[in-house]
């Protein structure tokens, strides 16, 4: 097992801001690109390989993400949507082959074969850290090279959110609004439950969770506003860069 497929699951502590980056680029260089190399962006952590994996710890306090998103909708969003997810991977990887692989080797694996039991659950676990780690260090513009690709294929940060927030009305019912980076251009992608570009050879960027265990108890019914809340007020769109390479 090498640690550019150790996977976000792996974290037995917070990873900082100035780890995840260096850790990205070293795994996009090594990895021919793909699913993997998405799956290892935000994983600087390499103490574990495998299942059972260590539920990584949120990298702020509950309340770090308010007026934007409630420390009670953090706490329970956290706690115990995404504490559930590896809780059920552990179970489900005991004395399978998947016990040897990383979580993102499990996701990728899982859709592959057709286990949707697995997949589901390892794909919400892996969305999550993602998630979560996106909002770290606070709401950031992007760095000067992400910010002109940006620029060239939307216009602006603030056409690119649009299209986010436009896209994620879209998804019926549970599900994802995903930035990707895909061969050199950045692409929109709207997801149906715990379905990731993980499998499809895309690096992930940045996804925001439209499950309405989200936002309810925040925003009611009005994800849109939401959406748009969490790109232009919490994600750290410097991190977004990192990812971006
Ligand atoms: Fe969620």
């Amino acid at each position: 097992m090498t640690q550019t497929q150790m996977p976000p699951a792996a974290m037995t502590s917070s990873p900082t801001a100035s780890d995840a980056p260096a850790f990205s680029r070293r795994a996009a260089l090594m990895l021919a690109g793909g699913a993997l190399a998405s799956a290892t962006v935000f994983a600087p952590n390499i103490a574990r390989a495998a299942a059972p994996f260590a539920f990584p710890p949120l990298p702020y306090p509950e309340d770090a993400l308010v007026p934007t998103i409630s420390a009670r909708t953090v706490g329970l969003h956290y706690g115990k949507h995404s504490k559930g997810y590896y809780d059920k991977v552990n179970q489900l990887a005991a004395g399978k082959p998947y016990a040897d692989m990383t979580l993102a080797e499990i996701v990728v694996a899982a859709k592959k074969s057709g286990d949707t039991a697995m997949f589901n659950q390892a794909a919400q676990a892996w969305n999550h850290d993602l998630y979560w780690a996106s909002f770290k260090g606070g709401f950031q513009q992007p760095d000067a090279a992400f910010a002109k690709v940006v620029d060239q294929q939307f216009g602006s940060l603030e056409i690119l959110s649009r299209k986010m927030v436009e896209t994620g009305d879209t998804v019926f019912g549970t599900g994802w609004v995903w930035l990707v980076k895909d061969g050199d251009k950045l692409d929109i992608i709207g997801m149906k439950d715990g379905m990731n570009p993980l499998a499809d050879g895309k690096t992930t960027l940045v996804g925001v969770d439209v499950w309405e265990h989200a936002y309810y108890l925040d925003y009611e019914n009005r994800r849109a506003a939401h959406v748009d809340a969490v790109l232009k007020k919490l994600v750290n769109w410097q991190v977004v860069s990192d990812r971006f390479g």
